[in-house]
């Protein structure tokens, strides 16, 4: 290293011709790398379009099988499911999440047949379902850490039943990812997968997904007694270690792009799959830059895409999925 020196070196030969440039690439993106999280709503006509999500629908379980065929036929290898409960179906303790014949649950069932191959996330955590909008169950205005892990459980077991093959928990309580492994198990579901929220941060940047899932006007207060501070990087690491010790198989770090520190340091320090999710608010940016002709949105979508990659993740679960699965087959 200590011999490079110009004009011996030159860096910018490299760079001199697309062959040369794609030779030395450090870092590929490909519709490998993709989960793409949809919203499901209950019944039929055409998908609705989500005002804060240019671009990114709420789909009936009628046209759910017509919205995914692109998906699968581009090779994306998995699916997140996020529902639209109707407010009826809310209460304080979110026990619709339980429901076998819920949103999440018909979908699962309904993918599962006609896309065999494709993997299903399924968000553990109750904010689809609470009246108060918050992932667990509320004792004197705050989160209660082990009965939330109860129902939550139960909420796994339920999506394993209806065929959901990685278990995603986002709801950032304390145990709650060796719960859900010892309920899995004990129910029979040994292979079902579970990749972590293991560093989860209390964001400004969920705003549009609160708006898509119609828990934002139910929110009360906010989630910063169990998500984390934005301004933690060590207490990440402390969690994605506690979430490996009970069972992960796969971690996650969420908001993706303004955390690309902590990804970097949590793929340095454990063997263990990393993935980001670019959450609603980085894609809402991107859209609205890219609608308005501020930037070029394909070209700046691929590449914080590829940082990503670059950062140290496996994948990447994002709205822009299918877009850049069709660029990048293409
Ligand atoms: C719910 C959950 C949230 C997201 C995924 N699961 C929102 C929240 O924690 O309030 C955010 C996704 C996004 O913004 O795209 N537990």
């Amino acid at each position: 290293m200590s011999t490079q020196k110009f004009p011996a070196t030159r860096l910018r030969r490299n760079r001199f011709d697309d062959a040369t440039r794609r030779l030395v690439a450090e870092n590929k993106l490909s519709s490998d790398d993709l989960i793409w999280p949809i919203f499901i709503r209950e019944g039929g006509g055409e998908p609705v379009e989500i005002n804060t999500m240019p671009g990114v629908f709420r789909t009936g379980l009628d046209g759910l099988a017509k919205h995914v065929e692109e998906a699968a036929k581009l090779r994306i290898p998995a699916i997140a499911l996020f529902p639209v409960t109707p407010p009826e179906l809310k209460n304080a303790q979110g026990t619709e999440a339980l429901n076998p014949d819920n949103l999440i649950c018909q979908a699962a069932r309904l993918l599962k047949r006609e896309f065999p191959h494709i993997a299903l996330l399924g968000d553990v955590a109750l904010d689809p379902y609470t009246d108060h909008g918050h992932d667990g169950l509320l004792v004197d205005d705050y989160v209660a850490n082990d009965a939330s892990v109860e129902i939550l459980t139960a909420q796994a077991i339920n999506q394993a039943e209806a065929g959901i093959d990685i278990i995603s928990p986002s709801d950032m309580m304390d145990g709650r990812i060796g719960a859900i492994r010892a309920g899995l198990d004990g129910a029979g579901f040994i292979n079902t997968r579970l990749m972590s929220y293991a560093a989860k941060y209390a964001s400004a940047f969920y705003g549009p997904f609160r708006d898509a899932i119609g828990s934002q006007g139910a929110l009360r207060g906010d989630k910063k007694t169990y998500q984390m501070n934005p301004a933690n990087s060590d207490e990440a690491l402390r969690e994605v270690a506690m979430d490996i010790a009970e069972g992960a198989d796969m971690v996650m770090v969420k908001p993706g792009m303004p955390y690309l520190d902590i990804i970097r340091r949590v793929k340095e320090r454990f063997e263990i799959p990393v993935f980001a999710y670019q959450v609603s608010g980085e894609y809402a940016m991107i859209a609205a830059a890219g609608r308005n002709g501020w930037l070029d949105e394909d070209k700046a979508m691929l590449e914080s895409l590829l940082a990503f990659k670059r950062a140290g993740c496996s994948g990447v679960l994002t709205y822009y999925a299918v877009r850049a699965a069709r660029l990048l087959e293409a």
